[in-house]
């Protein structure tokens, strides 16, 4: 039978009916929705069979050329007879209207109940048109920035059939070695809370019915970024008040945000995998929480508690995982082999299988997939959309906004544009591949915008360019392997030639953009290979360096800090890198991007973050004694501090007062402090306020993010900023295991870097 739309919703509209309930328009944000959506979930339940509410909770990836012949045996075979028999409730890695209608016609058509697939894929930072890194555009701290970049992925991943991004990562990390702190926000949980909401309200919009929307997904539920040595998918040892008041709070805002998924992650916390923890998944996300969307594993993670050491065989995964919450199965195969026979011997109640089918049919309701499965699937619009101007002009948007300026010493930057010879050197100036970065698997090779090319844009200049070494070489697809360029030297003579002959020397080193991501931990933070090396052949004989890094992680670059100039942290920006970073060179646009994560001196300080905690010692009075908390061959602060960021506008702060020096409950303090841009130019800032209790149940950190504002000042403009204190913004995760606020004295710093503060003191007395 060919589909025909109208003739499908009449059929489900009938079918519904005659279940009981009706089939109005569907929005997954009002409550009354919600329960004409619930009242047909239940109606379709009723209908269903054992197997088929466990085939809801089955996920498989993309297994064949899907529109190509059918497969006969192996593994495709088995995913094939398991699709047509209603066992798949979603698939994964399928891309293309094409590809998913195939897909999607065989749920709908062939199946006894014709229930819809959901398709999920890794939209993490774009689909084909790329915008910045999770973690660069962290740097923006611009909201409304952050949540149009996930709108426009949103916009164009829903065009080529995809209804469910695995994004937004939301694990907070304070290890730069990790290789996914590239997806994520960074350390602090409060930025990585309001990242979390911006990118979920960008990606499903306010009606997910919309076929411009898709689901989101709050990931990795939980402790992933805390992995110990910074090695991916190594194990997770926290204590509760880090898991408290550190982890969990960005995927609480995850909830309060409206997000309809969850993944579960690879890592054990604290002894048990989060796959199979309960008291992650059951007891704080769906009974505390009340999350109502579903959990995913992540990829093959059921099966992984096998080699965690926690399951005996994929049957136990399978039970263990069930019991602890986790809705969907990604490719492990455990739920579809198992569940049926779990329950028929009363080892998984079958309760829990409607509990995770209902929550899996709900979001296909709220999707409108129920009204038209194909609503992703229009060729002609897929071909409209993809790659359009306005993503584009978007992505280049957020990419600017996420440029930190590290180091501008007399204002070497911006460049003038025209009468001057610029050498550009690196192999990464020349690379439309690199700015993509990790994670980016809808996107074509060589599609990005170089920096070679965003300044050949300008004109005005002499620009020569030499690549000096390479960072990685023969690249295979993806790079599983990374293989760098650690020895090879021959072109820095060239680099030096041209580096000789100019005024300034624009330098585009750090790592290439497939050194960061999943599976990619370093033990080394410096520039990989030969670069340092280069870096420092072509300061002896130009000094005039301006050094713009790539990279997905904080790098440890003292040497750099100490001796060039300028240094710009432009990470890995996406398709329109090159047009980004050459508009900052040139002052076209004034930075304002500021650190989501500090930069260490040295890989040996790390785990380094702003939030730390004082210590007993943190200090000692005579000078020469060695008992305090410190080393004995490197410095305590870091090279760049959370929060860092600088401008070409010069900002000025002063006049930090409080309404009041001392409040209680149900009163606040307003906090005001003057900005001033003593600069003529036009400006961004980001105010950021912090607070520590001093004295309290348990031992707090030294600064903790509270509150900051973007602030745009004209030349010579002054501003009085206001931020208000209340009991909320003082309460954590206290010695007695709840969110309190206590009693005691409090200091408020507010400035432009979490080391760059003016401060005040008061008071906080608990009725
Ligand atoms: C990652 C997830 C991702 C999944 C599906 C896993 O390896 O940890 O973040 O969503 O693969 O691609």
């Amino acid at each position: 039978m060919k589909f025909n739309p109208i003739i499908y919703s009449l059929l489900i509209t009938l079918f519904i009916a005659l279940i009981g309930c009706d089939s109005k328009k569907t929005n997954s944000f009002s409550s009354k929705d919600k329960d004409s959506i619930d009242s047909k979930v239940d109606s379709i339940l009723k209908l269903m069979t054992l197997e088929e509410k466990i085939g809801q909770m089955n996920q498989y990836n993309g297994f064949w050329e899907i529109t190509g012949p059918t497969p006969k045996e192996g593994q495709a075979a088995k995913k094939y007879e398991d699709l047509k028999k209603g066992h798949v409730g979603s698939m994964l890695n399928v891309k293309g209207a094409k590809e998913v209608y195939a897909l999607q016609k065989i749920a709908v058509e062939e199946t006894r109940l014709g229930i819809p697939l959901l398709f999920g894929f890794d939209v993490i930072h774009g689909y084909k048109t790329i915008s910045p890194i999770p973690l660069a555009e962290a740097a923006s701290w611009d909201l409304e920035a952050i949540k149009e970049s996930a709108k426009i992925a949103a916009e164009e991943a829903s065009a080529v059939g995809i209804n469910w991004t695995f994004a937004p990562m939301v694990d907070i990390s304070r290890d730069a070695r990790w290789g996914r702190v590239m997806e994520g926000a960074g350390e602090d949980p409060f930025l990585g809370s309001k990242i979390a909401e911006a990118r979920i309200k960008g990606f499903q919009g306010d009606d997910l019915s919309s076929n411009k929307t898709v689901l989101a997904c709050a990931k990795h539920f939980a402790g992933y970024g805390f992995a110990e040595s910074g090695r991916d998918y190594n194990t997770v040892d926290v204590s509760e008040q880090t898991l408290q008041n550190i982890i969990l709070p960005p995927f609480k805002a995850s909830v309060d945000a409206g997000v309809r998924t969850f993944m579960n992650s690879f890592n054990d916390l604290n002894g048990i995998p989060a796959t199979g923890n309960k008291f992650l998944q059951r007891d704080i996300l769906k009974d505390d929480w009340q999350f109502d969307g579903f959990i995913v594993s992540d990829w093959g993670s059921i099966n992984e508690m096998i080699p965690h050491g926690y399951a005996k065989d994929s049957k136990n995964a399978a039970e263990i995982a069930i019991n602890a919450g986790s809705d969907m199965d990604m490719e492990s195969y455990a739920y579809i082999d198992h569940l049926k026979q779990l329950v028929e011997e009363g080892k998984v109640k079958e309760s829990d299988i409607e509990d995770a089918a209902r929550r899996i049919l709900r979001t296909k309701f709220e999707l409108g997939l129920f009204e038209n499965p194909y609503k992703y699937c229009d060729e002609s619009y897929e071909k409209a959309t993809v790659g359009k101007k306005e993503f584009q002009d978007g992505v280049l948007d957020i990419a600017k906004k996420s440029i930190v300026l590290l180091k501008n010493d007399n204002n070497l930057l911006p460049l003038q544009k025209s009468g001057k010879k610029i050498a550009l050197i690196g192999a990464l100036a020349n690379d439309k591949t690199s700015p993509l970065g990790s994670w980016r698997i809808g996107a074509d090779d060589e599609s990005a915008i170089s920096v070679l090319e965003g300044m050949n844009a300008y004109e005005g200049n002499q620009l020569f360019y030499a690549k000096g070494a390479d960072v990685v070489i023969g690249r295979t697809q993806f790079m599983w392997e990374t293989k760098i360029n650690d020895t090879d030297k021959s072109e820095f003579s060239k680099a030096i030639e041209v580096a000789k002959k100019a005024d300034v020397v624009v330098m585009v080193l750090g790592e290439h953009g497939l050194q960061s991501g999943e599976g990619r931990s370093r033990s080394d933070l410096g520039l990989p290979g030969v670069q340092q090396d280069l870096l420092e052949a072509v300061y002896k004989v130009n000094k005039n360096i301006v050094l713009v890094l790539n990279n997905g992680r904080p790098l440890a670059i003292p040497w750099a800090k100490e001796n060039i100039p300028a240094i710009v942290e432009a990470w890995h920006l996406g398709t329109q890198s090159g047009n980004a970073i050459a508009q900052v060179l040139y002052g076209d646009y004034n930075p304002s991007g500021k650190l989501p994560m500090t930069f260490p001196r040295n890989v040996g300080q790390v785990p380094l973050y702003y939030n730390y905690k004082n210590t007993g010692r943190p200090s000692m009075n005579e000078p020469e004694s060695v008992f305090w908390s410190h080393y004995i061959d490197e410095q305590n602060t870091p090279l760049f501090a959370f929060g860092h960021g600088l401008s070409y506008s010069k900002f000025e702060y002063s006049n930090l007062s409080l309404s009041k020096k001392s409040f209680q409950n149900n009163e606040k303090i307003e906090v005001s402090i003057t900005l001033k841009n003593n600069s003529n130019i036009k400006g961004k800032e980001v105010v950021q306020l912090y607070i520590r209790d001093l004295i309290a149940s348990l031992t707090r950190p030294v600064k903790e993010l509270k509150a900051f504002e973007l602030v745009e000042l004209k030349p010579q403009e002054a501003r009085v900023i206001t931020f208000i204190i209340d009991e909320k913004m003082l309460e954590f995760y206290s010695a007695n295991s709840k969110w309190e606020a206590e009693s005691g004295e409090f200091k408020v710093f507010v400035g432009g870097s979490s080391d760059n503060v003016m401060e005040e003191n008061f008071q906080f007395l608990k009725k």
